[in-house]
């Protein structure tokens, strides 16, 4: 399954930020920019973005990290890797080429782990996404934070059915038309609507292992932030 993800990405790279910005109407930028803010509270020396991307994340990083803090990024797909060191803001970072499920590092590493917008893509199971939440807690040094940015399901059950409408109609056709990757935005569209609610990803941290989990929802509930502590 890894194997077909990383296809998906590399089908994408050229129209993935403008599609990520017209599909929200640029509120996935408000929302790694409240990630971010999130993120910082409890500072650190060593910080890391996974499953990047394009690297927005990490940008959004940098701006409120001290000049003493280094940030990595890893992600296992080099197309979308390439597009984020042509942005002049990712100098600063320092790229790894890595899967998630066993990043090249040592236990007890990070001060912080972020990753947005990626968590359904580990998702291809259950079993899939807790080894790889359980991967970025033996990174996360014991009090290190791990920052989950990712869409939601809103409570309410009118917001949610026009939620996974407008996902299902709009985002599946505007994206493939625009990216020219039809796999990829069925894909999105498929996986939007069946990921869990705040409150049930926020038990699954709880069992790998992770405490003090609080849940930011934003836009009525569409995304949502997940902070938790190891
Ligand atoms: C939807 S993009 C999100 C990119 C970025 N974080 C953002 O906020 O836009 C998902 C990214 O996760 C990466 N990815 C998915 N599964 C991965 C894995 N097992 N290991 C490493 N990277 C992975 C993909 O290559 C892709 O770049």
């Amino acid at each position: 399954m890894s194997n077909g993800i990383k296809k998906v990405f590399s089908e994408v790279p050229g129209t993935y930020d403008l599609l990520n910005h017209l599909l929200t109407f640029g509120l996935d930028v408000r929302w790694r920019a409240k990630a971010a803010e999130i993120a910082a509270v409890g500072g650190g020396t060593k910080w890391i973005d996974v499953c990047t991307g394009t690297g927005d994340m990490a940008i959004a990083l940098l701006s409120r990290a001290d000049e003493s803090t280094t940030v990595y990024v890893s992600d296992f797909s080099e197309p979308m890797l390439d597009k984020a060191k042509l942005k002049s803001e990712t100098g600063r970072l320092q790229f790894v080429t890595a899967d998630l499920r066993s990043l090249p590092f040592q236990d007890s590493s990070f001060d912080l782990v972020t990753i947005s917008f990626a968590t359904r893509n580990i998702n291809t199971s259950i079993e899939h996404l807790c080894e790889c939440f359980s991967e970025i807690y033996r990174v996360l040094k014991p009090g290190g934070r791990f920052v989950n940015l990712e869409t939601s399901q809103p409570d309410s059950g009118l917001i949610r059915f026009l939620f996974h409408l407008y996902v299902r109609i709009f985002v599946k056709i505007a994206g493939r038309l625009i990216s020219g990757s039809k796999i990829a935005y069925n894909y999105l569209a498929h996986t939007i609507p069946r990921f869990y609610t705040a409150e049930k990803l926020s038990d699954i941290l709880l069992k790998t292992g992770f405490n003090e989990v609080n849940i930011y929802t934003m836009f009525m509930g569409i995304s949502a932030v997940h902070r938790a502590v190891k």
